[in-house]
This record gives structure tokens, C-alpha cells and sequence, in this order.
């Protein structure tokens, strides 16, 4: 496979084609590495990637600060803990990288609870010029002056020093994203009227001087990488402009360049693709963007971003579209993806369906970065979070009632184990609610996790049993040691009025399930959580007029910004009507009775569809407690929640037992 192969960047051989795309964790402290950043990414040299990026390293912290606990580099300090880090990498034959970064306008983010600039810890960020980053809860930078812009170009040239003493192999230089470089570098945020502002040269200018200044303290051939954009929003660079900073990039002495797009914020530009494309995104949304790049260059290119199948990353370099992939969430719900392509197992490999709830999501909220699918992603070091198997002695037989993900993880971490796992699942297919919600537009992706699932309980032996219904005698019969009850939540039959005995009311989860909409043309949906806005899409797509009733000031709160954002442009194109802070008085035979500023409205339609959600399912375990020897609850049946929720409690009870 040309994936496998070695490839140069300058001087330096890689093993193989893989790099691991920086991402910033929030797993460090005060700008120090700590144990379980070091634990996380030799995880993932282990797994055999090539090379492996960390996270931008912060050259002024905090006020270049990306997200709220960075990695910096501003210090001699930091140099300890970072060849730490470096030499954990190298130890497993992977070459270690680092980018530099200075978050520029991107640093000013307040928290929108109190208003504070937490991530630069209350300092006005910085700029080419006074223009606020376009996403919710963004300051006004101030514009850098030229002394200014020197000092920072001077403090680039340090980080490189101390990213050579700290062992690196190769330093990435952080110009994607409009951060501080890309924001020089594009018109879209740079207005000035120096020699840093203007026509594309001057715009080069502070990244060519940055350039400069690092070769000046690591030397010619150090191996530098640039990262950079290969799209722009309308008023920022054309492709051509793109193409022509690669080639001035080479010519100052890049060996690499690294394809990326977007800048953290999601534009409601449908044709702007997000630097973490979200699930529904074609795989390697952005390979076109490498391709007009790889015109202008004869370094190699790497391109990622939802580039997640090894055939599909093969076939990129194949066609000659890109010289290496790039992966980031695909290494954090799988650290064994190269390993697992290597030995064939391509079917082994933990899939990431880019639904960014555990990634992206955890660094917005500046917590530290988990996986759905994944709980030991940050938690490599932790015992409690490793596979001890049982003893002979030990070996226990183990129910699992319910096949979805909470079931379904709790089956798989304990038959790993050792256990001797029997689940039963009373439909006729495994994956419980999953199967419903991979059914709306954009999230058939989901429908890898079941297929991951399926085939790692075949290999591990479980026994499943589909279309059994678990009941007290059942279960009782059965006598196993351990019963983990994984059945899922309970439909919430909201207080309406009319709600009970009329024909036109349907639930969302018996719509999707059964693929029925022959329920007329005119549909009002209760609910505007995720659920409720996916089933509006979901019936708009087949032609419905519908609209969507929610109590609450806002739709969907929860979803993260980059899912959310395609939803509502979806709606919106399909005109989907959303009425937010509104109340159903009453459901009739022919409409709805809503309350919205003080005053009822009545609106006629042919279906009312309720989308509120689930509630705890508590009627099954209250029946077992007293009579089976050791009982659990986990996912939706214990706390509704989402897969998140559900895997993780299905590992915690699988290594538990
Ligand atoms: C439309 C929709 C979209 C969603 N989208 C997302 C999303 O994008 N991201 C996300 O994180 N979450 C999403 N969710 C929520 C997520 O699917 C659930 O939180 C998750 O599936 C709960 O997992 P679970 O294993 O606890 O329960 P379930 O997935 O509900 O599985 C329970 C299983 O138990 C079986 N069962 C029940 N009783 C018995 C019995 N007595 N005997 C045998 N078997 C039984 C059921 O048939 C079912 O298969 C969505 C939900 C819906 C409805
Ligand atoms: C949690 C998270 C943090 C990220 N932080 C950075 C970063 O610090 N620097 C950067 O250049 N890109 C960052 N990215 C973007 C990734 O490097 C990568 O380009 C993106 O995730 C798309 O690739 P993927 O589909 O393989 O994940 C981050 C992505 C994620 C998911
Ligand atoms: S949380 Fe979702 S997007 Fe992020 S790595 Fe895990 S599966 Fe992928």
C-alpha cells in the first residue's frame, strides 16, 4: 500500500504516510505538558502513524492562546516537560512534530455565562486589524503594530529553538484557520494599509518573515511544514491566490504542506467546508482543495479532514490528489488505526462518525477532549480505564438485556475480558436506537458504530439473541451471575390536552422506525431538541410541509455548533417553519392550539408528530432487583442521554463485572 510507504519531508523519512493532525486536548496545565497528554499521544505513536503532530504550541501565551488550556511554548520552562513528551513519541518510531501557533482575533472568545476572555485569560486579543472573529461570544482584537509584529515574529523564531532542544523532528507552522498567520496572510482579515497589509506580497510578508526567522535559529534543512488553508470564505483568497502562497511557502523554505480549511467557527455559507467537517460530509471533503495546492508545489501535500477509510486514504494517494493523510478524529476513537490497516483489519478499526460531540464540543466548552466511541481517549494511563482480563476462577455469566450502544459496549468489554456474555434483544436487529437515528438525512454514518459492534460481537462470541423480549421469568430462568439491563428509555407523553385519543398523533421514533410518513401533508412537530429537528428534515425531505413547535428560547441547545449549523441550513432551504418559546395548549382532529407571546394561535395540519424525548425505564428493574444475584442499569433506561452516555456506562459496567 502507498500508504504504508516511506516517504522524505526534507531530510527526514517517515515511515509511512500517516500523520497525526494536531489537536488541541485541553489536557494541559498552565501551558505545561502533563502526564495524561503524554499518555495520549504515545498512545497513538504506538499505533504506528508516522508522524504525529502536537498541538499548537502556544508562542505567546495566553494571549495567543487557541483554547483554554494550550500547550505553550513561550518559555524556556516549558522545554522539560515538552522532550518528555517528544522522546515518548519517538520511542515507538513515530516522528514527533510540532506546531506553532499564535491564535491571533481567534484568541478573543468570552465565555458567554459571564462575559470574561477566558481563553487569553482576560486580555484583548490581537490582530492585523480590528475586526472581530464572525462566531458567537468573539471580541475586537487590536490592530498589532509593526514593533509589535516584529516581537511576535521573534517569539516564533524562540519557540522553534525550543521545540529543537525538546527534541522535535519537524515544526509545523500554524497558518490555517485564521489564526494570527492565516489572518496576515487573508484579505478577509487583514485591512491594513503597511507593508503587512494589501497586495498578496505584503500579506505574505509576516509569514515569510516568520519563516525566515525560524530557519535563521534551526537551520536550511530543518524539516518545516506549513499549515494552511485551501479554502476561503468570499472575500478572502481565491484558489489561485491559495496556490500562490504555497509555492512562495516552498520557496522560503517549507518542505511540507499541510491541506486544511474552515476556522473554528462554522460559516452558514453552505459551500464553506468546516475544519472538523461534520457527520453527513462527504469522505475527503477537501482532497479537491489539495489538488489545485499540489499545482503550485513540488513538496509533499497532505490532505485530511474526514478522510477515515484506509482505501479511501489510499486511493487519494493513488490518484496522485495528495502525498500524505492527515488524521485526527479518526486517531482519537481508534490510536490503532495504522496498526489495524498494516495486519488487514480493516474492519477492526473503531470508527469515528465526525459527530464531534466528544472532540470539538469538549474543547468549545474548554473541558478536556473525550470520544463517544472511545472512553479511554485522555485516559490511556488510567488503570481503571484498561481491559484486565478475569481469572479462570473469576469467569462470570453475564445477561445483557438490550442491544444497543450501552448493551452493546457493555457486551464487548466484558466478553474481551473473559466473561461469558449471552445478550437478547427483542427486535428483530442489533443497535437499538442508533437504527433510528442514522436514519435522518446526513447521519447514516452512524450506522458504522452498529456495524463495528456487530462484528466485534461475532469475534468475542457473544451470544446473541435477537427478537427476545427479556420478562421477569425469562430472566430468572436464565440465572446468571450478572444482569446488565441496557433497554433504553420510555416515550414522554407530554401534558397536552387532546393528546390521548386522537387519530393525527404519531411518535417520532414509530415514524422513523417503521420509514412510515403516509401520514399527510401538513405535520406540526412538538419538540425542537435534536430529535424533533431531525424528524422535521427527515419528513421535509420527503416533501412535507412542516413545522416545528419548542418551548424552550432556542432549538437544540445541546447539539454542537458544527452539526447544528447544516441542520438549520437544511431546514431553512426546505422551509421548515421553527417557532421557539412557544407552547401547545391543545392538540384537535384537525390542528394544533399554540400559546406564543401571551396569545393562542391555531393552526390547521393533518399529523401532529411528538418529538420531546425519552425518560428513564424503570419497570423491568424494579422487578429483577430483589431477584437476581447482581443487577445494573446503564444507558437511556438508567438516565436518557445519547451514545456518548451509553458507551462509556457500557464500559465502565463491562470492566466492573
Ligand atoms: C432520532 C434520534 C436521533 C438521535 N441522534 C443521536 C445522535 O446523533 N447522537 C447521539 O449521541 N445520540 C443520538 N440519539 C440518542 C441515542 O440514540 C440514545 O441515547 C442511545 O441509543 C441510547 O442507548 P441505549 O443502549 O441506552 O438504548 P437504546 O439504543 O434505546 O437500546 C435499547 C435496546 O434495548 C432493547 N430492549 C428494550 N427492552 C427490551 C427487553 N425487555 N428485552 C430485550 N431487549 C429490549 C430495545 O429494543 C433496544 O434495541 C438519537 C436518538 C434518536 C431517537
Ligand atoms: C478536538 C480538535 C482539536 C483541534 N485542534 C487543532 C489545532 O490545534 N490545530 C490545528 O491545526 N487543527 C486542529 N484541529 C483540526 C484537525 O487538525 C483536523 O484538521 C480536523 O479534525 C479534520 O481532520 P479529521 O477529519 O481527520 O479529524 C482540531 C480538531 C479537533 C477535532
Ligand atoms: S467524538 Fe465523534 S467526531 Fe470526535 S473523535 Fe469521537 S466519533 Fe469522532
Amino acid at each position: 500500500m502507498k500508504l504504508l510507504s516511506p516517504i522524505k519531508i526534507g531530510n527526514l523519512e517517515i515511515k509511512n504516510r500517516v500523520i497525526m493532525a494536531p489537536m488541541t486536548n485541553n489536557f494541559a496545565k498552565d501551558g505545561f505538558i502533563t502526564e495524561q497528554m503524554i499518555d495520549f499521544y504515545e498512545e497513538r505513536a504506538k499505533g504506528g502513524v508516522g508522524v504525529i503532530t502536537v498541538e499548537d504550541g502556544i508562542v505567546d501565551f495566553p494571549i495567543g492562546n487557541n483554547a483554554k488550556n494550550p500547550v505553550a511554548i513561550d518559555d524556556d520552562k516549558y522545554i522539560p516537560l515538552l522532550k518528555k513528551l517528544g522522546t515518548a513519541i519517538k520511542k515507538h518510531g513515530a516522528k514527533a512534530a510540532i506546531q506553532l501557533s499564535h491564535a491571533g482575533r481567534r484568541a478573543g472568545r468570552v465565555t458567554l455565562e459571564n462575559g470574561y476572555l477566558e481563553v487569553t485569560r482576560g486580555q484583548i486579543p490581537v490582530a492585523p486589524s480590528m475586526i472581530a472573529h464572525p462566531f458567537p461570544g468573539q471580541v475586537t482584537p487590536r490592530e498589532l503594530r509593526e514593533e509589535e509584529i516584529e516581537e511576535i515574529i521573534e517569539k516564533f523564531g524562540q519557540a522553534a529553538r525550543r521545540a529543537v532542544e525538546a527534541g522535535f523532528d519537524l515544526i509545523s507552522i500554524h497558518c490555517a484557520h485564521m489564526y494570527l498567520c492565516g489572518e496576515f496572510l487573508s484579505p478577509w482579515a487583514n485591512k491594513r494599509q503597511d507593508k503587512y497589509g494589501g497586495s498578496l506580497e505584503n500579506r505574505l510578508r509576516f509569514v515569510l518573515e516568520i519563516i525566515e526567522k525560524v530557519k535563521s535559529v534551526v537551520g536550511e534543512d530543518f524539516p518545516l511544514i506549513a499549515r494552511m488553508n485551501g479554502q476561503e470564505p468570499e472575500g478572502g483568497n481565491s484558489f489561485l491566490e491559495i496556490r500562490e502562497i504555497a509555492r512562495r511557502l516552498q520557496l522560503a523554505g517549507i518542505k511540507a504542506i499541510s491541506v486544511s480549511t474552515g476556522f473554528g467557527a462554522v460559516l452558514h455559507e453552505k459551500n464553506f467546508i468546516s475544519a472538523e467537517a461534520p457527520i453527513g460530509t462527504p469522505e475527503g471533503c477537501i482532497v479537491n482543495l489539495a489538488e489545485n495546492i499540489k499545482i503550485g508545489v513540488t513538496i509533499p501535500v497532505a490532505v485530511g479532514n474526514k478522510i477515515r477509510h484506509p482505501q479511501f486514504a489510499e486511493d487519494v494517494l493513488q490518484k496522485n490528489q495528495a502525498d500524505m493523510i492527515t488524521l485526527g478524529r479518526p486517531l482519537i476513537t481508534d490510536p490503532y488505526w495504522v496498526q489495524k490497516v498494516t495486519e488487514g483489519r480493516y474492519q477492526d478499526i473503531r470508527p469515528c462518525v465526525s459527530c464531534c460531540y466528544g472532540c470539538v464540543g469538549s474543547v468549545l466548552k474548554g473541558t478536556p477532549i473525550t470520544c463517544i466511541l472511545n472512553p479511554s481517549a485522555g485516559k490511556e494511563g488510567k488503570k481503571e480505564f484498561r481491559y484486565v482480563p478475569v481469572n479462570k476462577r473469576d469467569v462470570k455469566k453475564v445477561l445483557i438485556i438490550g442491544g444497543g450502544p450501552a448493551g452493546l459496549q457493555a457486551a464487548i468489554t466484558a466478553a474481551t475480558r473473559g466473561h461469558k456474555v449471552n445478550l437478547w434483544e427483542k427486535e428483530r436487529e442489533l443497535g437499538g436506537t442508533i437504527v433510528l437515528a442514522a436514519k435522518p438525512p446526513r447521519k447514516q454514518e452512524l450506522n458504522e458504530i452498529v456495524n463495528y459492534f456487530k462484528n466485534k460481537i461475532n469475534q468475542l462470541n457473544v451470544q446473541v439473541e435477537l427478537g427476545k423480549e427479556a420478562n421477569e421469568k425469562a430472566v430468572k430462568e436464565f440465572k446468571a451471575d450478572v444482569i446488565i439491563l441496557a433497554s433504553g428509555g420510555n416515550r414522554i407523553i407530554p401534558d397536552i390536552k387532546g393528546i390521548k385519543g386522537n387519530k393525527n398523533v404519531y411518535w417520532a421514533l414509530d415514524l422513523l422506525k417503521n420509514d412510515y410518513t403516509d401520514i399527510g401533508q401538513k405535520i406540526v412537530i412538538i419538540g425542537g431538541g435534536e430529535v424533533g429537528l431531525e424528524t422535521a428534515e427527515w419528513l421535509a425531505e420527503k416533501g412535507k410541509t412542516v413545522t416545528v413547535i419548542e418551548i424552550l428560547p432556542e432549538v437544540a441547545r445541546d447539539m454542537v455548533h458544527a452539526v447544528k449549523v447544516p441542520l438549520m441550513i437544511s431546514l431553512k432551504d426546505y422551509g421548515v417553519k421553527i417557532y421557539t418559546n412557544t407552547r401547545i395548549k391543545q392538540i384537535k382532529s384537525d390542528g394544533v392550539i399554540m400559546e406564543r407571546n401571551g396569545a393562542e394561535e391555531t393552526i390547521k395540519v393533518d399529523a401532529i408528530v411528538i418529538a420531546v424525548g425519552v425518560k428513564a425505564e424503570d419497570k423491568l428493574e424494579n422487578k429483577l432487583r430483589d431477584v437476581v444475584p447482581k443487577l445494573f442499569c446503564i444507558g437511556d433506561c438508567q438516565r436518557p442521554g445519547n451514545i456518548m452516555d451509553a458507551v462509556h456506562e457500557g464500559f465502565k459496567i463491562g470492566l466492573q463485572v
